[in-house]
């Protein structure tokens, strides 16, 4: 079972990954927690070109940069770990990038989804999670975990930015009301906690 969280900047996706890992972990389930960019060490070299701060990307070398970091990870790390029928929790996967070039950098949503899915092959998840939370909120949670170095280049971005990757994350929802469940982040961790782990719990049942 493949599951991805997704949300802007300190919305808390790490936080609500890391609680489920511990609750299917505790139930006996073999789980794989990744990140992207990251989680190869091709993947993790391209992390760290995309979020320094040294140079600026245009956004059509962004949206092939996330996908060439995502491609490694599909086919070495992703794919490998579903035949071994683990769980693999992925903070953040291809949404991101719709969100966040398509409508955020506002590139051609179509060339977007195409390049997406060339990463991808077109394996998804079954189930993800949108953290929706208000940029204010989100930045006022960044700012109490002081980060070295200050923000990164993708949080660098600035409010209409981050305004626009959220309605995109809402549009992307809509279109797929049974995959994407868009959860309500500006509450107590454990009260979201608890929704996440009854929708996963749903989905396991099923398998
Ligand atoms: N429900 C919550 N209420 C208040 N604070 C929270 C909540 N969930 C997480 N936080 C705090 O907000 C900050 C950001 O959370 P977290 O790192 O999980 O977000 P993220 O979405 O993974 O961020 P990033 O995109 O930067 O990786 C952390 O300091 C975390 O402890
Ligand atoms: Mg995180």
């Amino acid at each position: 079972m493949f599951i991805s969280f997704e949300g802007i900047d300190g919305s808390g996706k790490s936080t609500q990954l890391t609680l489920l890992r511990e609750v299917l972990e505790d139930r006996g389930l073999r789980t794989l927690t990744v990140r992207e960019p990251g989680a190869t060490v091709l993947s993790e070299e391209i992390r760290s070109i995309l979020l320094s701060n040294k140079q600026s990307i245009t956004s059509t070398a962004e949206l092939l940069l996330f996908n060439a970091a995502r491609a490694q990870l599909v086919e070495r790390v992703i794919v490998p770990a579903l035949e071994r029928r683990e769980i693999v929790l992925c903070d953040r996967y291809s949404d991101s990038t719709t969100a966040y070039q398509g409508y955020g950098r506002q590139l051609d949503l179509g060339e977007v989804r195409t390049c997406n899915n060339i990463a991808t092959r077109g394996i998804m998840p079954r189930v993800t999670f949108f953290i929706d939370v208000p940029y204010e909120a989100a930045q006022q949670r960044m700012s109490f975990h002081t980060t070295s170095g200050g923000p990164d280049r993708m949080e660098r971005s600035g409010p209409e930015f981050f305004d626009r990757v959220r309605a995109g994350y809402l549009e992307i929802a809509a279109a797929e009301p049974h995959r994407f469940h868009v959860i309500d982040g500006v509450r107590d961790r454990d009260v979201i906690h608890a929704d996440i782990v009854a929708v996963v719990t749903a989905a396991l049942s099923t398998l």
